[in-house]
């Protein structure tokens, strides 16, 4: 597991528990930093997000899982950040690309969007394929960094 000495923070909006608690189950050996929800009351995903990005941004983890119904919108939400490259994946080769291509660090699942066995595949995948570092790679990150910047 690439992330295996740094927590990983997961959260997600209403639709997430069921999802956000198995995941945890079935990776026991991961530190993961849960920022809620705790019940089912409705909560908005944006604010979800922003916890979520919040660990990342102020360095208390490297990475994150945001779960909501569909993915997309936590997805919106968390690529609002600064320095945030949160990716939906929900099948194995995009969840591979997110890492070694664009360097996600969040991944963006829809609870009602695919099973949970395959959601865990793609966590597995997602966790365990590093960055590639290849040139062309890290300068088109480069360029996203240069659109945050405005130019
Ligand atoms: C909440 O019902 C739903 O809109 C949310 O989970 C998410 O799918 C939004 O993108």
């Amino acid at each position: 597991m690439i992330f295996k000495d740094h927590p990983i923070a997961i959260g997600g909006d209403h639709a997430s528990p069921s999802l956000k608690k198995n995941l945890q189950e079935y990776f026991p050996e991961i530190r993961w930093i849960d920022i809620g929800p705790f019940d089912d009351e409705k909560v908005d995903y944006p604010i979800m997000a922003k916890k979520v990005t919040d660990e990342i941004i102020e360095g208390r983890c490297k990475s994150g899982i945001l779960i909501c119904g569909t993915g997309i919108g936590v997805n919106i939400a968390a690529n609002k950040r600064k320095g945030i490259r949160a990716a939906v994946a929900h099948d194995l080769f995009s969840a591979q690309m997110a890492r070694e291509h664009n360097d996600a660090q969040i991944l963006c699942l829809g609870a009602r969007v695919i099973e949970k066995e395959k959601a865990r595949e793609i966590v597995r995948v997602w966790l365990t394929t590093e960055f590639s570092k290849e040139a062309r790679h890290q300068k088109r990150i480069d360029l996203i960094t240069e659109i945050e910047k405005g130019n």
